[in-house]
């Protein structure tokens, strides 16, 4: 059998690693397993949206195909979303496309402007679907790793001149930094000075602990270089769902739309449909959220000062973005962890090389796992630095 070279040299999914050893150990007979790893939303979606899917679902119009870039109700509600809150005018039928949830918008954007040979820059740490969409458009991959000390914002400095493509995320995930609209403006003048596409990913949108994070498109000029790609995967419990889309510059919405329609299709008219509730909604379900995984980041927050460890607190998204100690590699430290306390966490490094060194711990997880897994950390006093005997 003939396997094309472009799936044989995909980078390999790292979190498979971590559900081998979660399963391994279940396997030994371990009952008491905590993943912390977890970036599936714990929480139900809500019913407001349950009721408007089911609805739907009987609605004729929406057992058949559907528009290829988004039926017109969900794009004019996406435009209706965006000017109200955000501020930022869309119109609906030139700067905005459904899609099936972020990762399809960034596969399908990343393949839409990038031929052979062009350069995709990311800040490194990264979320690991960047790398594989650059591979699938035969880009060059050319991650640049940011630093605690600058907030783990890209420099703009450290943007190379001869970028094509850059991809932003904030609230970031895995390391939590937020972006200020004027670093966003920065972006916009390097873009337009050095000629290069920026594409945001703002799947966090709604998780801001200290101040909410604000849409690249609300940035001077913003449309003129880039897209923003939205999902309602974490905003409203909706992961499962499939439902995002990407909005902005005219003329790259238009590009994705020629691909999109040949390679993903359609959404399911019904799911459209709830989206469209939710984003119609007066966003009390998103502010709740914020609040819950408020609370759960204060839980983790007195478990580490607990344990004595000063804790990374994040500024938006939903990791805790830990250094690890002294001695370790973040996959050691997290092969510790599961095998000391049954925790699992994220090593760093499966995020980029600029990922090492530290584990990335959810906040989607119940609050009483929280508690727990920082119990056993502490009972077992794991956040030490390693002992090297010589
Ligand atoms: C940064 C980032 N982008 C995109 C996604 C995927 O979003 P979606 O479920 O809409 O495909 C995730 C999911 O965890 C993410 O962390």
């Amino acid at each position: 059998m003939h396997i094309a070279d472009r799936v044989l040299t995909l980078p390999q999914n790292k979190f498979e690693r971590i559900d081998d050893k979660i399963a391994k150990l279940l396997k030994s007979g371990a009952k008491d397993l905590i993943n912390l790893g977890k970036g599936n939303p714990d929480g139900r979606t809500p019913d407001f949206i349950l009721d408007s899917l089911h609805r739907s679902v009987e609605v004729k119009e929406n057992q058949g195909y559907t528009a290829f870039s988004g039926k017109k109700s969900a794009l004019e509600a996406i435009a209706k979303f965006y000017q109200k809150n955000y501020d930022v005018a869309l119109d609906p039928e030139t700067e905005i496309i459904a899609v099936h949830g972020a990762v399809v918008g960034l596969v399908a954007a990343v393949n839409s402007l990038i031929d052979s040979g062009q350069k995709v820059v990311v800040s490194d740490p990264y979320y690991p679907t960047y790398e594989a969409a650059t591979h699938l458009a035969e880009g060059i991959f050319t991650p640049i790793k940011v630093a605690s000390e600058n907030d783990f914002l890209l420099k703009i400095d450290d943007i190379p001149t001869d970028t094509d493509l850059l991809l932003l995320n904030y609230p970031s995930n895995p390391t939590g930094a937020v972006a200020p609209k004027a670093y966003f403006s920065d972006i916009v003048e390097v873009a337009q000075k050095n000629n290069f596409t920026v594409v945001h990913d703002f799947a966090y949108s709604n998780i801001g602990f200290e101040a909410r994070q604000c849409s690249f498109l609300q940035a001077t000029d913003a449309k003129k270089v880039g897209v923003e790609i939205f999902s309602t995967s974490k905003v409203y419990n909706m992961a499962g769902w499939r439902f995002g889309f990407v909005v902005g510059n005219a003329e790259i919405i238009a590009a994705i739309k020629r691909y999109h329609a040949q390679y993903y299709s359609m959404i399911f008219g019904a799911v459209s449909d709830a989206a469209v509730t939710a984003l119609l909604s007066d966003q009390s379900f998103p502010k709740q959220q914020l609040e819950l995984y408020r609370k759960r980041l204060n839980l983790y927050q007195a478990g580490f000062n607990k344990l004595g460890v000063e804790m990374n607190v994040p500024k938006g998204a939903l990791y805790v973005w830990q250094p690890v100690p002294k001695g370790y590699t973040s996959e050691e430290f997290a092969d510790l962890l599961l095998e000391k306390a049954h925790v699992a966490v994220m090593p760093g490094r499966f995020f980029g090389e600029g990922g090492e060194g530290y584990i990335r711990l959810s906040l989607m997880i119940d609050d009483a796992e929280i508690v727990e897994a920082l119990n056993r950390f502490a009972a077992k006093d794991l956040f030490r630095d390693k002992i090297i005997i010589k």
